[in-house]
Parts: C-alpha cells; sequence; structure tokens
C-alpha cells in the first residue's frame, strides 16, 4: 500500500501513503493543493496528522501508551522522573552517569532570578497559578535571552525543568501569604517540590515518601501524550522559531481549558457539588446526557481514547493506596467510584465509548497530598513540561519541517463595494 487515490471531479489524484513503526497508515497531503486546488477540511484535526513522531504512542482502541517504547506502567513504578524527562526529550533511558549529571544540573538550575521575585507582588492573592506559571515561563525568556551559542537549547531545557517547579511553589506560597521556601539541593525533583510548597520557616518539615513516590507517578503519568491540544500548540508556536520559553508558555495556556488540562481542576469541583447536592451521581449522569444541557461529566471521555485510559487504571489504584496509607477517607472517592460504575454501565456511555480519563482520579489524588484545587492543573503543567519540551526539540531538529500554517475553505460575503456611512 503505497499510494492512495482521490477522485475529484473528473480527475484523479494519487498520493504517497506513510505507514508507521506500529502500522498506523497516513496519506500524506502535502502536495495535494499544488495538484487539485483543494485541500482538506478537518475541524478539531480528528482524522488529520500534524507531524511524524518517535516520542510517544498510543493505541486508544487497546489503551495502550509507550514512552519511546517503554509501557507507561512500567515506567510509572520504576523510573524517576528525572530519568523519564531524560527518555522523553534525548530518546533513550540514561545510564547512570549520566542521570546523575541531568539530576544534578536539574538541581542546580532550581532557584529563580531574585528580581523575579518581586513579579509576584503584582498579582492579585487570588491570582489563578496557571496565568502565574505562564506569565513567569514566559519572562524567563528576558533573563535567558537567546543567544545561539552551541548548547543553548540544552542548558534551557534544564532552566526550565528545573525552575518551572519553583515558580509553581512560589505561586501557591504567595497565595496564602506564606513566605517562598527555597529549594534544597539534597533533595529529590519531587521531594523538593514538596518541600517548597509546605515547609514553614518556623518548624522542621520533612516530606512523607508516600507522598514523594506518588508525585513521582503522578508526574511521570503526565509527561506526554503525543498531538493533544496543548502540545500541537507548542508545536505550532514552536514552528515560528519563537524562543523555547515563549513556546512553552503557548502550551500552558492551552492546558489550562477545562476540556483539557483545567478538566482535573474541574473533576473536584463536580464531585464536591454532586456530593454538596446529597450524594445523588445518578441524577449528574443523566444531566449529562441531557443535550439541553451543557452539563459534562468532567473526567470522562477521550478524543483517542476509546477505552480505559491506562494513566485513569494506574491513578485509580494509586488513590485507593495514599488514602488507606493516610487513614483517610474522601468521599469524593466515594462519589467518583459510584460515578464511574454507573457511566461505564450506562448505554449513553458504552454507545459513546466514555471511560474516565487521566483527570478523573488525579484530583483525589492531589488533595490528599494537601495541594489545593487551583493548583491542580499546574500539577498536570509540571508533568507534561518535558514532553512539550521533547516536541518542541522533534520539530525545531527536523529540516522538513516549515512553519505550521493551516488553510481555510472561506464561507464570508463575496466582494463588494464599499458605502459611505451616510448610505447605510
Ligand atoms: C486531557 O488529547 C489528549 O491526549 C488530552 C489528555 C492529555 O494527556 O494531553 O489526555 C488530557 O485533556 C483529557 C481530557 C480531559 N477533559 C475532560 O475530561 C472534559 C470532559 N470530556 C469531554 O469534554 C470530551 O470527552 C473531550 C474534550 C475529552 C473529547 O472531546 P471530543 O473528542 O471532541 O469528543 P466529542 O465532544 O465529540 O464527544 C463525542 C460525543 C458527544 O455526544 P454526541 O454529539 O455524539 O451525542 O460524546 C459526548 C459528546 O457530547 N461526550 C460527553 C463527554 N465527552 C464526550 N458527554 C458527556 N460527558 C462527557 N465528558
Amino acid at each position: 500500500m503505497s499510494t492512495a487515490k482521490i477522485i475529484l471531479g473528473e480527475k484523479e489524484y494519487e498520493l504517497p501513503v506513510v505507514v508507521g513503526t506500529e502500522n498506523e497508515v497516513g496519506i500524506h497531503t502535502t502536495k495535494f493543493r499544488g495538484q487539485s486546488g483543494a485541500i482538506t477540511l478537518d475541524p478539531g484535526f480528528g482524522s488529520t496528522g500534524s507531524c511524524e513522531s518517535g516520542i510517544t504512542f498510543i493505541n486508544g482502541e487497546e489503551g495502550i501508551l509507550r514512552y519511546r517504547g517503554y509501557a507507561i506502567d512500567e515506567l510509572a513504578e520504576k523510573a524517576s522522573f528525572p530519568e523519564v524527562c531524560y527518555l522523553l526529550i534525548y530518546g533513550e533511558l540514561p545510564n547512570k552517569a549520566q542521570l546523575e549529571k541531568f539530576s544534578d544540573d536539574l538541581t542546580r538550575h532550581s532557584l529563580i532570578h531574585e528580581d523575579m521575585k518581586k513579579f509576584y507582588e503584582g498579582f492579585p492573592a487570588n491570582a489563578h497559578p496557571m496565568a502565574i506559571l505562564s506569565s513567569m515561563v514566559c519572562s524567563l525568556s528576558t533573563y535567558y535571552p537567546e543567544t545561539g551559542e552551541p548548547g543553548e537549547d540544552d542548558l534551557n531545557i534544564i532552566r526550565l525543568l528545573a525552575k518551572a517547579k519553583t515558580i509553581a511553589a512560589f505561586a501557591y506560597k504567595k497565595s496564602i501569604g506564606q513566605p517562598f521556601i527555597y529549594p534544597k539541593n539534597d533533595l529529590s525533583y519531587s521531594a523538593n517540590f514538596l518541600n517548597m510548597m509546605f515547609a514553614v520557616p518556623a518548624e522542621p518539615y520533612t516530606v512523607d515518601p508516600i507522598f514523594e513516590s506518588t508525585l513521582n507517578k503522578l508526574l511521570i503519568l503526565h509527561a506526554d501524550h503525543e498531538q493533544n491540544c496543548s502540545t500541537s500548540a507548542v508545536r505550532l508556536v514552536g514552528s515560528s522559531h519563537a524562543n523555547i520559553f515563549a513556546s512553552m508558555t503557548s502550551g500552558i495556556c492551552a492546558l489550562w481549558g477545562p476540556l483539557h488540562g483545567g478538566a482535573n481542576q474541574a473533576v473536584i469541583e463536580m464531585l464536591t457539588m454532586i456530593h454538596n447536592d446529597g450524594g445523588d451521581y445518578k441524577k449528574y449522569v443523566k444531566k449529562a446526557q441531557d443535550k439541553s444541557d451543557d452539563f459534562k461529566l468532567m473526567g470522562f471521555g477521550h478524543r483517542v481514547y476509546k477505552n480505559f485510559d491506562p494513566r485513569a487504571r494506574i491513578l485509580k489504584a494509586a488513590a485507593g493506596e495514599i488514602l488507606e496509607k493516610m487513614g483517610v477517607n474522601d468521599p469524593l472517592l466515594d462519589v467518583a467510584r459510584q460515578l464511574e460504575e454507573v457511566a461505564l454501565n450506562d448505554d449513553y456511555f458504552v454507545q459513546r465509548k466514555l471511560y474516565p480519563n487521566v483527570d478523573f482520579y488525579s484530583g483525589i489524588i492531589y488533595r490528599a497530598m494537601g495541594i489545593p484545587t487551583e493548583m491542580f492543573t499546574v500539577m498536570f503543567a509540571l508533568g507534561r513540561l518535558p514532553g512539550w519540551i521533547s516536541h518542541w526539540r522533534e520539530m525545531r531538529n527536523d529540516p522538513s519541517m516549515r512553519i505550521g500554517r493551516p488553510r481555510q475553505i472561506y464561507t464570508g460575503p463575496q466582494g463588494r463595494t464599499f458605502v459611505p456611512v451616510e448610505s447605510r
């Protein structure tokens, strides 16, 4: 199968076919408009690929997710988040020396310039931390302007991964009026973030190893997901050769939407609403099916997964484990489990293959760790940062990549002559 044919009017056009390493088939339409004058049209890009990529593979029908060929459940159980960052960005798991250097670099670049602390004074106390994260990440480009020097991208990748967690933790401290806690060089990536979030100057604080390992797992599960909305935004912005900090900022902003990364915050708000409404989850399953009601079951459904999101399965187990280990009984977990049970047996959801996605259980775990709801999407962004970086780097290192510039079908008024306001 090396070509596909499109018959348009009286003419037949033959287009090359691309087959990936997992036997996915793509019809290469780059030259189609030049040959036919016509374009393909696919709002939402449900059947359109933007690129060929060797980073992440998803099989939505079978619920498979692999980073550079490694299964997500194996990485979540056995790897550290820095290891997965290195794997996604550079294509291979680091050896011992490479991992030590990479982890050490991440530790030593965790501080932000002292002047950047002043930015926080300008934000209102109730500023959403995603607004702060996006502003601060873009502002990193003012402290690290592009020089074109060799190794600049690798150093900026370290700066982004290392400083994003500090920026996020400082945003939380700002929101509760507590002093910033600086990074500590003797802590792991996850422990350093938790320490910056929850330590206070007045008394000693020790990061709970359960929280540290759970956060490590959460960050790995969110690290990449091929051409999702925010990663596509990063690729498109990066294709104009905007600097890496500006490109990552576009990913943060795209992720914020409640249909995408903002869903984890929306799930907890939905579960809380159901709990406060007497726990009548069946009422909300029905509401989600009512076309006259714009209520959606947040945390359910996915453009690609038409089976269980493998990340949701891992997070469902982790939510139960951490609550049990902590001896916490979160009523929202009960509501989530009841909602899932009813929805998975309801024709509306079964027919549309709507299953819990990565956002359905993650918020339960963040809550158990004491992370406030408004920080949930920031947690998603911290996890997804290596994925955005890996796609930005793959795109920028691809000599065949051009600036992204989709076409359209115009449906507005045809040519007409200007009429002076007196005559309108
Ligand atoms: C993430 O792309 C990625 O990989 C994203 C992500 C990643 O790691 O980057 O996995 C992270 O964003 C997960 C998704 C988080 N969002 C939510 O949980 C929000 C709720 N979900 C929906 O908004 C929706 O399912 C989407 C946005 C996730 C997917 O939207 P699609 O692919 O455009 O599907 P659709 O809206 O066309 O839905 C198909 C049908 C429709 O009904 P009909 O018109 O066929 O009658 O299913 C219905 C929808 O109304 N539907 C839902 C529903 N999701 C879809 N109905 C009720 N509740 C829902 N949650």
